[in-house]
């Protein structure tokens, strides 16, 4: 006899992340490989974060605040929100996870966008919620199409804008219309984990929106702009009421005491910020112009990755791993002639772009 595991669970397909430099190069007997596979800040974390960190090991020894007291001040201010409608997560992805428990408890749907962030579905299965994917159009989030699948038993419809793994954003007119035709009993949680990459003036503030509608949460990280992945921190904004039942149910010191001083101190660390955007802006523009040389087509991103059609996503992403560049395929999320490639420092993107010649040299690539 053996302990019982439920069907959902013992059928569930855990989350692939991009896979570590380490591991890879072990693997290959390589040195020098480069990760363009979870879209990471290329920069490292802002050094002002990396020395509040290390002074905070000094106190690793007690708990941390489990109210994330200072930053919940700070952020608060800098939101305009009260303290009590911030609830923070061992990344994003807790909230994400805290969302779908809450709210999709008792066998609730929650509705998402096909080629969205593939976390909204494993969550949904993994709390025994039900996935209701919507068909993408164009790599985008049809939001009219989102809305008319929100029903009576639906929970929550989780919104990502920037979307990964497209880059595709919803601007603020197709925002204002969905808004108003989502009833006030479902969350609708937008997870905006890549929104300080974001170049579009009617780029929706959820934040500023929270008024508008009750079950509105904004989902927010430290993880991509910040440079804080492998701390795990991020946070989510709504109304009180909304975020006092997600702090019943998160773990009392689930935010760990480094990851809350490095946070502190990278929110006020504007330079590199600036610094990270900027890279990510000229990335982008390198990535483009690399995409139309070879003649691939790419979709255009707002975010700090792009997604870009190969042919064979699985075979060109072995290649590159053979030529020391770790990128995302993307057969997961139904685009198998696809990879995703992650923003990296210059001379990371031109390594990239000059294994990925060599590889499709002379080549006809598909569309
Ligand atoms: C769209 C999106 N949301 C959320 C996350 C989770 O980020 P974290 O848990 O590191 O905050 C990611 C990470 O890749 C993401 O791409």
């Amino acid at each position: 006899m053996k302990p019982p595991v439920p069907e959902r669970i013992a059928t569930l397909r855990p989350y692939q992340p991009g896979r570590p430099i380490e591991e890879v190069e072990r693997e290959l007997g390589l040195s020098g490989t480069i990760k363009l596979a979870s879209n990471e800040n290329a920069l490292g974390a802002s050094p002002a974060a990396l020395k509040a960190a290390a002074a905070a090991l000094e106190r690793v020894h007690r708990y941390p605040e489990g109210g994330v007291v200072l930053l919940r001040r700070a952020l608060a201010e800098r939101l305009g929100v009260a303290e009590d409608q911030l609830v923070f997560g061992n990344g994003s992805n807790e909230i994400i996870e805290l969302a779908v428990r809450v709210f999709a408890d008792g066998g609730r749907e929650v509705v998402f966008s096909e080629n969205a962030f593939m976390i909204y579905e494993l969550v949904a299965r993994a709390e025994g919620a039900r996935p209701v994917a919507v068909p993408s159009r164009n790599f985008e989030h049809d939001l009219e199409a989102l809305a008319a699948a929100v029903g009576p038993s639906t929970g929550v419809v989780f919104l990502a804008n920037p979307n990964n793994p497209t880059g595709t954003v919803f601007g603020r007119d197709a925002w204002d219309k969905f808004l108003a035709a989502i009833p006030g009993n479902v969350v609708i949680a937008v997870d905006e984990a890549y929104r300080e990459f974001v170049d579009l003036p009617d780029f929706p503030d959820t934040v500023a929106d929270l008024g508008r509608h009750p079950g509105l949460l904004a989902m927010r990280t430290f993880s991509k702009a910040y440079g804080l992945a492998g701390f795990r921190i991020g946070y989510g904004v709504g109304e009180a009421s909304l975020v006092d039942a997600m702090e019943r149910l998160r773990q009392p010191f689930n935010v760990n005491l480094p990851a809350q001083e490095a946070a502190l101190a990278a929110l006020d660390d504007d330079e590199h910020l600036r610094r990270s955007r900027e890279l990510v802006d000229e990335g982008r523009r390198f990535y483009s112009a690399l995409f139309d040389r070879l003649g691939l087509s790419f979709v255009p991103s707002q975010a700090n990755f792009v997604l870009v059609a190969v042919g064979d996503g699985d075979a060109v992403t072995n290649a590159l791993l053979k030529g020391g560049v770790i990128v995302r395929p993307m057969a997961g999320y139904g685009y198998p002639h696809m990879i995703r490639v992650t923003v990296g420092t210059d001379a990371e993107n031109a390594r990239f772009a000059e294994v990925l010649e060599d590889l499709l040299g002379g080549q006809e690539a598909e569309g």
